[in-house]
């Protein structure tokens, strides 16, 4: 028997597997990992098959005690693996068979490795969106706390990386926390499209024997079964969805590392990271390297060759499983155990690097960045923006030329350029002054800033909320 098992095919052939096939196809060395979801889909389709009679109710509870052992052995890390029973399930039902006899033999019936697979697939990946949602929002709530202790904390906003006005660092970290709050919209949006039961597909045109794919679906905690066979059995836009998703937090997470890689050189001396989370160097003893955010920056790109090589994968494919599908796996756990470490390293890093506000501040001083505020004075006075810019172009050229901060030019001076230019440049180019007037919606001014970090904070508490409940 344990020949037959070795082989689910066995009766048609005449020869075993060649060494070479089984070494080439096995992916039990990494689809182990859904051995969970494998069990709680094959408990949930044995009680079925004794539900309506298609087996002895006696034989489902001894399929559903087997199976209930063998996740014990599997959790406890005493299963051993057998690379030539091929993948999860087949490794799964040989030890099913060595604990409950020959009635293991009737778990399979009306289920193929393709719907459970793909059932497999979507526990596996709703399991791991609720891990995702957790770790993003670790991520958020740091940004959350370090912009709160961030608010009186100045420095130079950029374009093309020059400096181009002032901004509270608040601001900075809570522009991070709102991407990140879009993405976590994105993993739920994705989590929405994984409540279909694949189960009871066969292996591409269901079966013969009156299978209830509803009370299967219901115990999986799925909404309802899939509603077409084929489809259900060679789709992964799921998966593809979720990688997607990761693909931009990576992404976004590389775009936040590059600027603290930045902020931590000598040149920038914004940042300094705690020792606990930098590293030095083998050869040069002065060395504090920023390994973390390099790292996520580099690992962005994996993460996005993961979604890259799923899309590849199925692109060709006709209905409806194709062995080619065995290679969503890799790219998929690679994708999330990627994604979710970086979230936590990164929350971590943040959580414990050292701002060196002094630095900022003074590169924040030029008033030059104050410019624009310049030409906002005159436009208030009627003058027309285009023209208000080139009036302050005149006047910043005459600056440089000067060698004199905007600041240091006198009230003379700037009403040789605009009769309407009666400031007192010394307090005009404070840049307070500069950040209090920008209390628009989405501004830099304190109280534009607070209202954001409310905001920010509730949705936070609001994506906690929905954590915990489907966690509960
Ligand atoms: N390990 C396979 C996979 O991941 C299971 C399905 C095998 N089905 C088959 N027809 N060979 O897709």
């Amino acid at each position: 028997m344990t020949e037959k098992i070795r082989k689910a095919w066995g009766g048609r052939f005449r020869k075993a597997a060649d060494r070479l096939l089984e070494r080439f196809s096995a992916s039990v060395h990494f689809d182990q990992k859904l051995w969970a979801q494998d069990i709680r889909g094959s408990i949930a389709h044995a009680r079925m098959l004794g539900r309506q009679g298609i087996i002895d109710k006696t034989e489902s509870e001894q399929l559903i005690q087997g199976l209930e052992q063998v996740g014990r052995e599997l959790a406890k890390g005493e299963f051993v693996f057998d690379p030539a029973a091929e993948d999860i399930h087949m490794n799964i039902e040989k030890r099913l068979f060595e604990v409950v006899g020959e009635v293991a033999g009737k778990l399979h019936t009306g289920r193929s490795r393709n719907d459970q697979v793909a059932t497999d697939l979507l526990l596996w990946m709703r399991d791991q969106t609720v891990e995702i949602r957790a770790a993003l929002l670790g991520l958020r709530q740091t940004l959350i706390e370090r912009a709160e202790q961030s608010i009186d904390v100045v420095l130079p906003g950029y374009t093309h990386l020059q400096r181009a006005q002032p901004v509270r660092l608040a601001h900075h970290w809570l522009a991070h926390a709102s991407v990140l709050a879009r993405d976590d919209g994105r993993v739920r949006d994705a989590a929405a499209r994984m409540r279909h039961s694949p189960l009871g597909s066969g292996a591409l045109a269901g079966t013969t024997l009156s299978l209830d794919r509803e009370s299967t679906a219901r115990e999986l905690g799925f909404d309802a079964p899939t509603a077409n066979s084929l489809d259900a059995v060679s789709s992964r836009d799921a998966a593809l969805e979720l990688l997607a998703a990761l693909a931009i937090i990576m992404t976004h997470l590389s775009r936040l590392s590059e600027e603290l890689v930045l902020w931590n050189t000598t040149e920038f001396g914004f940042i300094e990271m705690d020792d606990a989370f930098a590293t030095g160097s083998s050869l040069m003893p002065q060395k504090k390297n920023p390994d973390v955010p390099e790292l996520v920056r580099g690992k962005s790109g994996r993460v996005i060759g993961d979604l890259v090589s799923l899309l590849v994968t199925l692109k060709g494919l006709p209905l409806s499983y194709n062995r080619d599908l065995q290679e969503d796996k890799e790219p998929l756990f690679d994708a999330v155990e990627t994604t979710t470490l970086s979230l936590e390293i990164l929350s971590a890093t943040l959580r414990t690097l050292r701002v060196n506000r002094e630095r900022m501040a003074e590169a924040a001083s030029d008033p030059m960045l104050l410019a624009t505020d310049l030409a906002e004075y005159l436009v208030e006075r009627g003058v027309a923006f285009r023209e208000a810019h080139g009036i302050v172009g005149d006047i910043v050229r005459h600056a440089v030329d000067a060698n004199t901060p905007l600041s240091a030019l006198s009230r003379e001076t700037l009403l040789g350029f605009h009769a309407a230019l009666d400031i007192e440049p010394r307090e005009f180019f404070a840049v307070e002054r500069s950040l209090e007037a920008r209390s628009l919606t989405g501004g830099p001014a304190r109280e534009a800033v607070e209202r954001t970090l409310e905001s920010l904070k509730s949705d936070a508490a609001a994506t906690a909320a929905e954590i915990e409940e489907t966690r509960g």
